[in-house]
């Protein structure tokens, strides 16, 4: 059973003005791709989409002269670990399992390389669907995080993908039964 549902989180008024800040709509579409990944690479579906949903809470918005300035976003960036930092409050604030939160701050943390120097990360299952989710849904030109969707539309999605977690908690409770 768990501790803490999506929409507990997703309404928090933390996790509303950075979800907003770096795009809710992509951040509900990651958190769908997440939880589709999480079945094929055999990981805990509410982990990988509480990490979806909140893997760019960390950004911060990057403009120059009001124009979004990419250079100046790629020299100075660092929203994985920003956003691994808030996410870990704001789930043990919300009363989440501890093992949990680290799991979940983790695989934000580790979401995107392009913080870190040159090399070869090697991800765990769980890191390894968050960062495919967030490819999945990427635009060029970060254009993803400006996609719009508002509240009502977001908050249903995210009670569907409650409802989806619940019934595969379901089914594995009753397969570890029978
Ligand atoms: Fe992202």
């Amino acid at each position: 059973m768990r501790n803490v549902t999506l929409e507990k989180v997703f309404t928090h008024p933390v996790a509303q003005k950075y979800l907003n800040r770096s795009g809710m709509a992509h951040a509900v579409a990651v958190a769908e791709y997440a939880f589709s990944y999480a079945q094929e690479y055999h990981v805990d579906p509410d982990l990988a989409a509480k990490a979806g949903l909140l893997h760019d809470i960390g950004h911060y918005t990057w403009y120059h002269n009001g124009k979004w300035d990419f250079q100046l976003y790629k020299d100075n960036d660092i929203h994985a670990i920003k956003g691994a930092n808030r996410a870990h409050k704001l789930l043990i604030r919300s009363g989440e399992n501890r093992r949990a939160a680290k799991e979940i701050a983790l695989a934000i943390l580790l979401h995107t390389d392009s913080y870190l120097p040159e090399g070869d990360l090697h991800l765990k299952p769980l890191q390894k669907v968050v960062a495919l989710a967030d490819e999945a849904d990427e635009e060029p030109a970060g254009k993803h995080h400006y996609r719009k969707m508002d509240y009502q539309t977001a908050l249903n999605r995210i009670r569907q993908l409650d409802h989806r977690i619940d019934h595969m908690q379901n089914i594995k409770g009753q397969q570890c039964t029978s």
